[in-house]
């Protein structure tokens, strides 16, 4: 019973840890963009050549294109979905975040999450994706550390996913727990 106690305590359950090189270097929104990127002595120094000239944001804008997203889809390795499904699924999500990579006046996709919610207690994680060239650089994590924050900003204290068995670890890393006292995920599909 602590488990679904804990969901109704509105204590926050965002597991503190100090921001990473990569989390200082992202604008937290399209309108804070830095005006430089930062040079970390304690990135590569590969990694802060390829971001020297470049900045990192989020937006919660989802006027996106769909076929940008679909790109980025691919690029991972997702099935193809209908286009018209992804722009209502979009539409009626509660909240949408997309993480983008600007180089002078080029933006480009680099990362997408999206939660649905009953906009009280609960929300459900969806379709998290970074672009394999951005990858084991830290941006997954600040995406949903930003994703959270946004969440938890709303007062929803249930956050869920349904993660793919390759990236588990990602996730509990996070703070988030499997089976949590035995709870299990049930799924029903159509014959
Ligand atoms: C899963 C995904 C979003 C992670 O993004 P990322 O930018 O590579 O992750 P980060 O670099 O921020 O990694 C954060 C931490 O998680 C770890 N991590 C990253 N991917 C991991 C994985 N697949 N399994 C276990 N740990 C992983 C990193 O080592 C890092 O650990 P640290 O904080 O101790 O250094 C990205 O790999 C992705 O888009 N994968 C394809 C799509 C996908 O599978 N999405 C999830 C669907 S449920």
């Amino acid at each position: 019973m602590g488990f679904w106690k804990s969901l109704f305590s509105g204590s926050d359950t965002t597991p503190s840890s100090k921001p990473t090189a990569v989390e200082g270097y992202i604008a937290e929104d399209e309108n804070s963009l830095p005006t430089e990127a930062p040079r970390d002595p304690s990135l590569s120094s590969s990694a802060a050549r390829s971001r020297s000239s470049s900045r990192i944001f989020f937006s919660t804008d989802r006027d996106i294109d769909l076929y940008e997203l679909e790109e980025l889809c691919d690029a991972v390795g997702w099935s193809r979905r209908p286009l018209r499904k992804v722009k209502k699924a979009i539409q009626h999500s509660f909240l949408v975040v997309t993480m983008w990579e600007q180089r002078g006046v080029q933006r480009r996709l680099i990362g997408f999450a999206r939660a649905t919610s009953d906009h009280a207690f609960n929300a459900t994680l969806w379709d998290v994706v970074v672009h394999p060239d951005f990858q084991g650089k830290g941006f997954g994590k600040a995406l949903m550390k930003h994703v959270i924050k946004k969440l938890r900003s709303e007062d929803i204290s249930n956050i869920t996913l349904f993660a793919d068995p390759q990236v588990v670890n990602f996730y509990q890393n996070l703070g988030f727990m499997a089976d949590p006292e035995g709870i299990k995920g049930m799924f029903w599909y159509p014959d």
